[in-house]
């Protein structure tokens, strides 16, 4: 299996778990499961580390071309804004209903645009 492929499948099953502790958060509402949203929050920011990791060494190894570069660069906003959003529902404080609609249009992004990316990245032709 190359990088790029076990890269894929390991973030594949990463949403996986994220989006589904998310929506367990979301049911079981306050006070905030402190285990569940750990495991939703660590395994968010150590997907966008793999992620970038994924970008550096493609870029180390050939280069990446202007549409995985762009791709890739959208990729990382979306996930910083959904860790944004998701660290503000995080806190005690409750947040004007529009910060909620950000973290579940976010999720959907971030999953799209990382699943297009790794998409070039798998077809990459050096
Ligand atoms: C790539 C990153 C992330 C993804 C894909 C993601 C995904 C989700 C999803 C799908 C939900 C359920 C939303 C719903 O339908 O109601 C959710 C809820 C939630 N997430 Fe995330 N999340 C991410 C990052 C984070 C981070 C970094 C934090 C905290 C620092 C966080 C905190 C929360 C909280 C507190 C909820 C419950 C919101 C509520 O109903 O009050 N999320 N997340």
């Amino acid at each position: 299996m190359t990088l790029v492929q076990s890269r894929t499948v390991i973030s594949g099953l990463l949403f996986v778990v994220i989006i589904l502790s998310g929506l367990w958060l979301s049911n079981s509402g306050r006070p905030i499961n402190v285990i569940v949203l750990t495991v939703h929050k660590l395994i968010a920011v150590g997907m966008l580390v793999l992620f970038a990791l994924t970008l550096h060494q493609m870029n180390q190894a050939g280069g990446l071309n202007t549409a995985e570069f762009i791709g890739g660069g959208i990729t990382v906003l979306f996930f910083i804004g959904t860790i944004i959003t998701g660290g503000l529902l995080s806190t005690e404080n409750s947040m004007p209903r529009v910060v909620l609609m950000l973290h579940q249009i976010g999720p959907i992004l971030t999953v799209l645009s990382t699943a297009a990316t790794l998409y070039l990245l798998l077809n990459h032709k050096p």
